[in-house]
């Protein structure tokens, strides 16, 4: 990383720098020590001055949403555009890291009274999940509002919604006159649905996000149907793992010991049978579902699949399974 694009200060609207990829560190979840529900944030709408502002609200929601930022081709030139805007209709700080080409980070700043302070991040990601059309009611990126005000679009919980909120929430605090202490950021992350590997991953890793001094991190929780916003102050892990058996290989009718399929069996069922002990817990009321560690078998591989979809003659010397454990550190 040069030494000049180091710094997270000064107002620049469209700074790219490529850092060194060779000093990403690896990543760790305990950079975020606290999820809370970003809603808290935002002051009811009772004791609102700008209460009347409501439908300008929806509509720059409405069209954060329209853009198609969808897994596996996300357009980032356009939600980065709509970002930027937002940032310069709220006199903030912005910059645009692009630690992978095309992967572009937004990241905001209100700087705040006393720098010297930790700072608070406050995270979304801009990318979603693909959609299958002939399911939905709305088209996914149509952000239709039918007469209730319930909005229609892919990515309108997961977490569009998160985003726009940080942004109205500083909207609404600026209007009020209100200084922050500490300096407040707003990072908005690519490809987090694919692992935020261009994303999030190298961010926390460089030595930007170091001179950020970042105390607190508000990041994604679950979307509230109504007033109520539930707080979570922990993170499930999730981790991948693949076992791969190997064994002799022999003919299908012949019986011996130490087959590949056969160990790869010990090994299954022995975390199913830890999935049910588990699993047991919850359903007799003793522990949370978020207080246990899941674990779900997620593809199994082996063996040749013989063109005719008959079953070939044959035992293999090789068998996967992939598994994804979750484990809590709440
Ligand atoms: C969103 O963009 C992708 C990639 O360009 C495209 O395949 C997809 O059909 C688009 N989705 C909609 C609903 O327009
Ligand atoms: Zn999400």
């Amino acid at each position: 990383m040069s030494g000049d694009n180091n710094s997270p200060s000064g107002r620049n609207h469209c700074a790219y720098f490529h850092p060194n990829p060779s000093m990403a560190k690896p990543f760790s979840f305990n950079l975020l020590p606290l999820f809370f529900h970003c809603s808290l944030l935002l002051p009811s709408s009772a004791t609102s001055p700008i209460q009347d502002d409501e439908s300008h609200i929806i509509s720059r929601f409405q069209q954060y949403l329209q853009i198609n930022t969808s897994q596996p081709s996300p357009d980032y030139q356009k939600s980065t555009q709509f970002l930027l805007s937002q940032s310069l209709s709220l006199s903030l700080e912005s910059q645009v890291l692009e630690f992978v080409e095309r992967k572009p980070l937004v990241l905001l700043k209100w700087p705040g009274s006393d720098p010297s302070l930790p700072s608070i991040l406050l995270n979304s990601h801009t990318d979603v999940v693909p959609s299958e059309h002939s399911k939905w009611t709305h088209p996914p990126f149509g952000s239709h509002i039918d007469e209730k005000g319930n909005i229609f679009a892919r990515g309108s919980q997961d977490m569009k919604c998160v985003g726009m909120q940080y942004l109205e929430a500083v909207r609404k605090l600026k209007v009020s006159g209100f200084r922050p202490k500490r300096s407040l950021y707003m990072s908005f992350v690519p490809d987090e649905e694919i692992g935020g590997v261009h994303g999030a991953r190298k961010f926390a890793s460089s030595d930007f996000f170091k001179n950020m001094n970042v105390g607190i991190v508000l990041d994604e929780g679950l979307a509230s149907p109504n007033e109520n916003y539930r707080l979570f102050y922990g993170e499930r892990t999730p981790w991948m793992i693949v076992i791969k058996s190997t064994g002799a290989p022999g003919h299908g009718a012949k019986l011996y010991d130490n087959s590949a399929m056969e160990n790869l069996f010990l090994s299954i069922e022995s975390i199913g049978r830890f999935r049910a002990s588990q699993f047991d817990l919850v359903k007799s009321g003793l522990k949370a579902e978020g207080e246990v560690i899941s674990v779900n078998m997620a593809f199994l591989k082996a063996g040749t699949p013989s063109p005719t979809g008959f079953v070939m003659n044959l035992q293999p010397s090789e068998a996967e399974a992939g598994f994804i454990p979750n484990t809590t550190n709440g």
